[in-house]
């Protein structure tokens, strides 16, 4: 789609209208580019049909031009949030009427909360326009006339400034970059194996100029990393540590380092997932390539700072050669993780990612990963689950993704907790005693392979943890495409940009 910021209203654009209950419809900027039959066509229209509530209105006026009529509600109640689904929904409705080419005020979209940044706006809601006119089609059949996809989208303003065009475009390839990642994620299991995200990575970094290192079973191997050779052992697919450098920021800058949860399918293993609720696993490596497409996007923009992406890939099935329960491993930190449960693999292998990281002596780490059940049952699909050894962070985080609509929300990290994660006969156990409190118990037992002695004086890293599990899949009147939502990279692109 292309995305632009024009001082007038294009030719062959449909004018889209958004309208609050108070709204008269002759005060809107583009009231007065119509003809007169078209003015007045449009007062009747709103007299009989007054567009109130979310409602969307698409009409044809005498002319020819087709306009859209969208909704906001009432002007007391319309904030940032609801800019940000009414930018989506826009798209939505302008594709099921196969509007091609539509132009639009950035002034519509202002809330009180962001009434004098229209430019940062302007970058939110063209990334959330790309978002909203994703559709994953790879693997189906066009219909006889084609898919239809808006095509171009362009922005006025009624207080121009020429730094709007480079905000749009800002946005858009934020957008681009997040669609590509709902991409590899959406890619059915067969087909997205540790091989082939692994070769993702490796063209990402070619097209891109970003470092690119993929470690081998072998390398795993010498490396001590357990936790992942353990995980894989039951899959005929070997496993891959995916490793990308982003280092243009100063010389000798700590870098901030992602790991991306990457179990290219999850069956659970032995303790074998039952019925259905197998059935979406093949985007459980959606943590991994959110944090591949993040440099992408950081390489893109031309951010300059030092950001690395790990990304332990695996694929985690039953057979003969399966790590079983019972079974201890020991990471490449030297903890042994006593294994209760096949299907809580996640936190195994990111056990040896976050261990690697320190390699790096980073400013943060952060780690996405869909990584509970339960943290679905604690907030629902509205928003990822973060923890953080750092408030600071965790604040920023969370104010990131307040921002661009890519929802967080901060859950205990206590050592209380501690508790419940020790193992009988390994250090830590890789689930937790009780049936409660999942969400936490999996965050507090990254956090023992992140944290370090305390007899050893050395300072703790400041660590993220988000479980984006809620966020795997929309809900319903998001205007979201089903499948892989892209989050929670809207928010890292956000934070990694301005933090
Ligand atoms: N990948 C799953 C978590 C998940 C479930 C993500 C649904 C997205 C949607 C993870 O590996 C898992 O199976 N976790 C278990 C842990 C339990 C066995 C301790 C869970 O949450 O049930
Ligand atoms: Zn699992
Ligand atoms: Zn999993």
């Amino acid at each position: 789609m292309k995305i632009a910021y024009q001082k007038t209203l294009p030719k062959g654009a449909s004018p889209v209208f958004l309208i609050k209950d108070e709204d008269k419809i002759e005060r809107h900027p583009f009231y007065k580019t119509l003809e007169k039959p078209d003015q007045e066509y449009l007062v009747k229209f709103q007299k009989n049909f007054p567009v109130k509530k979310e409602h969307n209105h698409p009409i044809v006026l005498p002319s020819g031009l087709k306009v859209l009529l969208i909704g906001l509600g009432e002007k007391t109640k319309f904030n940032h949030r609801k800019a940000i689904l009414a930018a989506r929904r826009v798209i939505v409705v302008a594709k099921k009427e196969k509007v091609k080419n539509l132009a639009i005020y950035l002034d519509d979209f202002l809330a009180k909360e962001n009434k004098d940044n229209q430019k940062a706006l302007a970058e939110v809601l063209a990334t959330q326009m790309e978002l909203a006119n994703f559709e994953f089609i790879k693997y189906k059949t066009p219909e006889p006339s084609g898919w239809f996809f808006t095509q171009e989208v362009n922005f006025l303003s009624q207080k121009p400034n020429p730094s709007f065009a480079e905000a749009v475009t800002t946005g858009q390839i934020i957008g681009e970059e997040i669609n590509n990642a709902r991409n590899l994620s959406n890619t059915p299991g067969s087909d997205m194996t540790p091989k082939v995200l692994a070769k993702e990575a490796e063209d990402l970094g070619k097209k891109w100029g970003i470092k690119v290192q993929i470690l081998e079973e072998k390398e795993i191997e010498m490396l001590g990393m357990g936790g992942v050779l353990g995980v894989a052992r039951g899959s005929s697919e070997r496993p891959k540590f995916i490793i990308m450098e982003y280092l243009k920021g100063k010389r000798g800058e700590k870098p901030v380092v992602l790991v991306g949860k990457g179990v290219t399918f999850d069956t659970g293993g032995l303790n074998i997932k039952p019925d259905d609720y197998m059935y979406e696993m093949h985007m459980d490596m959606s943590g991994g390539s959110v944090a591949l497409h993040s440099i992408a996007a950081m390489a893109r923009l031309k951010i300059k700072k030092n950001i690395v992406a790990l990304v332990p890939a695996v694929e985690n099935m039953p057979s003969g050669s399966s790590y079983h329960p019972g079974d201890v491993l020991k990471t490449m930190n030297g903890k042994t993780i006593e294994v209760l449960n096949t299907d809580a693999e996640g936190r195994v292998i990111l056990a040896d990612a976050l261990e690697y990281a320190k390699k790096y002596k980073p400013r943060l780490v952060v780690d996405i990963a869909t990584l509970t059940g339960s943290a679905m049952s604690a907030l629902g699909q509205r928003a990822s689950a973060v923890f953080s050894n750092n408030a600071r962070a965790e604040q920023k985080i969370i104010e990131s993704g307040e921002m661009v609509g890519d929802y967080a929300w901060a859950l205990p990290l206590w050592e209380e907790y501690e508790e419940e994660i020790k193992g009988t006969f390994g250090d830590v156990a890789n689930s937790g005693k009780t049936r409660y409190g999942g969400v936490i118990t999996a965050a507090v037992f990254l956090w023992q392979f992140i944290k370090s002695d305390s007899s050893a004086n050395s300072p703790q890293i400041p660590w993220v943890h988000i479980d984006m599990a809620p966020r795997m899949t929309p809900t319903e009147s998001e205007f979201l495409a089903k499948g892989s939502t892209g989050a929670p990279m809207g928010l890292l692109a956000q934070f990694l940009r301005k933090f």
